[in-house]
């Protein structure tokens, strides 16, 4: 078996096929003068191959698509897509007249070139159903449960129901309390949350979450837990976004910390996804 990414994703990808004993190699990508792009595996391969893609906007979905196209070009059995956020996933289905289902098109696209698919903390389990051959999607809760382990934490809340799972698979594995919040999204960039009692006072609390993106929803969480007396909140998600101005969203907030994996690589991203996609992977090649 072999693995293979971007040089910007080696990190993730050599962990990775160390966990799978695998081999790991780069892939070879250039711009052409008219801004396409170019992707070289090298030599040839047998058995699977496991491409570590990233299918953020816009044009990696593209050099993505490409190198699951080299793994077959190089000879590999089967390819796999290893895409630790799968992006697109928050339009699964047309919410008005007309508009288009998001998570389907790019997962059609991608169903053409991989022929399994391995992700992590999908923001709804039906995006998988996109995917035209076998997809999982593996939870980064153990490994957000070591992060958090060592911080004296009391609560682990989740900002709504949504991640309320998320919240409580965490809170197991620490043998913590856990609640959550109700969330209204109010536009883009603006949620409202409903007034809830907790009892914080004095306590270090994780609010858990599977995006961090504007960062209005972990700022709304933050600011009720530190109204309510709340000494200490940490901030906890599978996938940082991070869009611009989420930084200081946080910090205003009073966010004392936050814990990302690198699932979208970034200075914050120190909890290494490795695990969840080793154990997807793992599932894709168990059938
Ligand atoms: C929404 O349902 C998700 O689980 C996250 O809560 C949301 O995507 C976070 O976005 P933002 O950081 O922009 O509030």
């Amino acid at each position: 078996m072999h693995v293979t990414a971007a040089s910007r994703r080696a990190e993730l990808g050599s962990e990775l096929a160390d966990r799978l004993d695998a081999d790991f190699s780069t892939y070879e990508h250039e711009r052409f003068p008219d801004g396409e792009l170019y992707v070289q595996l090298g030599s040839l391969l047998d058995g699977p191959l496991v491409v570590l893609g990233d299918t953020r906007p816009n044009e990696r979905v593209l050099e993505t698509l490409i190198a699951c196209d080299a793994g077959h070009e190089a000879g590999a059995d089967e390819v796999l897509l290893a895409a630790p956020y799968l992006a697109y996933a928050r339009q699964d289905r047309a919410f008005e007249p007309g508009e288009g289902v998001s998570s389907r098109a790019l997962n059609a696209a991608l169903s053409a070139r991989a022929d399994g698919l391995a992700t992590v903390d999908v923001h709804a389990e039906q995006v998988l159903d996109h995917f035209e051959g076998p997809a999982v999607s593996e939870k980064a809760a153990p490994e957000l449960a070591t992060a958090l382990g060592d911080r004296e934490i009391a609560l682990i809340l989740a900002p709504d129901a949504g991640a309320r799972e998320q919240a409580r698979s965490i809170a197991d594995r620490l043998d913590l309390p856990f609640d959550h919040l109700e969330k209204t999204r109010e536009s883009s960039t603006e949620v409202s949350m409903a007034p809830k009692e907790l009892d914080v006072e004095g306590d270090a609390v994780a609010i858990v979450d599977d995006i961090i993106s504007t960062g209005g929803t972990m700022a709304e969480a933050t600011g009720q837990l530190l109204d309510q007396g709340a000494d200490r909140v940490v901030v906890a998600a599978t996938h940082g976004v991070f869009v611009s101005g989420a930084d200081k969203r946080l910090d205003d907030a009073g966010v004392d910390e936050i814990l990302v994996t690198d699932t979208i690589p970034g200075d914050r991203s120190l909890v290494t996804a490795a695990g969840a996609l080793e154990r997807g992977v793992t599932r894709l090649l168990e059938g």
